[in-house]
C-alpha cells in the first residue's frame, strides 16, 4: 500500500469544454472555413468525408447543457471550465446580442444550482467573422476590440463569475494559426506568429484590468499548454534544438502573461524527447519512447506532469490544471492516465506547488478541430445521430477519487 495523499478542502474537480467544440449552431472563422470548398476538397482527397470535420451540430450542448450539467454532477464535479462563444455575444462590431448573454446567463445559473463553480474562457479559438476581416489578432486596434466584449460581459457576469480564463493557449493560436497555417487564418510568417503573440499578451492585460475593475476578488488568468521536454541523448546539438524548441514552443511570453495573472493556468498532453536530426519525420525531433499513446498518437506521459508543476513553483502563484486528457475512443488507458496523472500532481504538490484545481479534458466527446469527430476525448460518449450521451467507465473511476478527495501515491 503506498501512502495516501488527501487534496485540501475546496480542491476544484471537474471537466472542460470549449463552445465551438460543444455547442453547434455556431458561426464564426472555424465554421466558414470548414465549409470552404477548399477545405473540402483537400477532405475528399485525403478519401474523408468531410460531414465528420463540420463542427455542425457539434454535441448540441447550446440546448442540452442542463442535461450535460446533471451528468457532470452526478460525476462528483464541482467545477466546470466553459467558454463563451464571442461570435455569439457580438456578431457584429459593438452590437450586442442580448439573447446570447442571457443564453450564457442561463448556462452560469445552471451550474451554480447544481454547485458547480464556472470557469470561464473568453477566447477559446474561434472569432466573430468581423474581427476576422479586420485583420484578427494582427490589428494594432485587437486589444481594444476585445476589452468592448470582455467588458460587456465582466458587467454582466461579475457578479456569478470567480474565475476567468481570458484566452485559451494564446501560444498555439500564434503558432498553429499564424506560423505554420494549419488553422484560420492559415498564416505563415514567423514575424506574424510574434506579432500575434503580442497582440494576445496586450489583450489579456486590457481583460485582465476590467474585469478587476467589476470585482477586485476574481481570479484571471489563462490557459496555456505546456510541453515536457527531455533530451534523446545529451550531445550539444541536441541540447541547442531543445533551448531553441522549448523557448518557442513553451511560449516566449509565458511568464509577462503569468506576471498579469493571478494563477497559472496549465494544460498537460505532450512529452516530447529531442533529438536533432533533420532527416527523419516528425520534423526530425522528437524521439519518444511511445510505450502508450493516445488515439491522437500522442504519448501518455503522466510522469511529465510534475517536472512542469515543480517548475511552476518559481511563479509563486496558485496553479489549476485546465486541460488534461486523452482521446481513447475505446477508453482503454482513460482510467490509468487520469490516476496516474492525479498521482504526480499530488506529489507535486506535496514539494509545494499550490495546485487547486484540476478539469480533465474533456466532459464530453466534441469537435476535435482539425481532427473532427474521430477523436473521442470525453468522459462520457457522444453519439452523435441520436446525442445520446453515455458515461465511460474511466468517468466513474474519476469520480471515486473525487468522492474520496485523496489518492493513494
Ligand atoms: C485545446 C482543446 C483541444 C485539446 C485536444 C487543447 O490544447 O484547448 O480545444 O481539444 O487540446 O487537442
Amino acid at each position: 500500500m503506498g501512502q495516501k495523499f488527501q487534496f485540501p478542502k475546496g480542491f476544484l474537480w471537474g471537466a472542460a469544454t470549449s463552445a465551438h467544440q460543444v455547442e453547434g449552431g455556431n458561426h464564426n472563422d472555424w465554421t466558414e472555413w470548414e465549409k470552404s470548398p477548399k477545405r473540402i476538397a483537400e477532405l475528399k482527397t485525403r478519401g474523408l468525408n468531410p460531414d465528420d470535420y463540420i463542427s455542425g451540430k457539434a454535441c448540441d450542448h447550446y440546448n442540452r447543457f442542463r442535461e450535460d450539467f446533471d451528468i457532470a454532477k452526478s460525476l462528483g464535479h464541482n467545477a466546470h471550465r466553459f467558454s463563451i462563444e464571442w461570435s455569439r455575444i457580438e456578431p457584429e462590431e459593438g452590437k450586442f446580442d442580448e439573447k446570447e448573454i442571457e443564453h450564457y446567463r442561463q448556462v452560469l445559473l445552471a451550474l451554480k444550482e447544481r454547485g458547480l463553480e464556472p470557469v470561464v474562457t473568453l477566447y477559446h479559438y474561434t472569432l466573430p467573422l468581423w474581427f476576422v476581416r479586420k485583420g484578427g489578432w494582427l490589428n494594432s486596434h485587437a486589444p481594444m476590440m476585445f476589452l468592448n466584449y470582455v467588458s460587456k460581459l465582466a458587467d454582466e457576469y461579475g457578479s456569478i463569475v470567480k474565475i476567468w480564463v481570458t484566452q485559451n493557449e494564446p501560444e498555439t493560436v500564434a503558432r498553429e494559426s499564424y506560423l505554420i497555417g494549419w488553422r484560420p487564418p492559415h498564416k505563415t510568417s514567423f514575424l506574424s506568429a510574434r506579432r500575434c503573440l503580442h497582440i494576445l499578451l496586450e489583450a489579456h492585460k486590457l481583460a485582465y484590468d476590467v474585469i478587476k475593475k467589476v470585482d477586485l476578488d476574481s481570479q484571471i488568468g489563462i490557459a496555456e499548454t505546456l510541453v515536457y521536454f527531455d533530451l534523446y541523448k545529451n550531445t550539444l546539438l541536441n541540447k541547442l534544438t531543445l533551448k531553441l524548441i522549448k523557448w518557442w514552443r513553451n511560449n516566449p511570453l509565458f511568464s509577462e502573461f503569468i506576471k498579469y495573472s493571478d494563477f497559472v493556468g496549465l494544460e498537460y498532453y505532450y512529452h516530447t524527447r529531442v533529438r536533432f536530426n533533420p532527416f527523419t519525420s516528425k520534423w526530425g525531433i522528437q524521439f519518444n519512447e511511445n510505450k502508450k499513446i493516445s488515439d491522437m498518437g500522442w504519448e501518455l506521459f503522466p510522469q511529465g506532469l510534475l517536472p512542469i508543476l515543480v517548475e511552476m513553483k518559481k511563479f509563486d502563484k496558485p496553479v489549476y490544471i485546465l486541460e488534461h486528457g486523452l482521446a481513447d475512443a475505446k477508453d482503454q488507458n482513460r482510467s490509468w492516465y487520469i490516476k496516474e496523472s492525479l498521482k504526480f500532481i499530488a506529489q507535486a504538490m506535496q514539494k509545494g506547488v499550490d495546485v487547486r484545481g484540476y478539469f480533465h479534458w474533456s466532459l464530453l466527446d466534441n469537435f476535435e478541430w482539425q481532427g473532427g469527430f474521430g477523436r473521442r476525448f470525453g468522459l462520457v460518449e457522444i453519439n452523435y445521430k441520436t446525442f445520446e450521451r453515455e458515461i465511460r467507465p474511466s468517468a466513474l473511476e474519476y469520480k471515486k477519487i473525487i468522492t474520496l478527495n485523496s489518492i493513494e501515491i
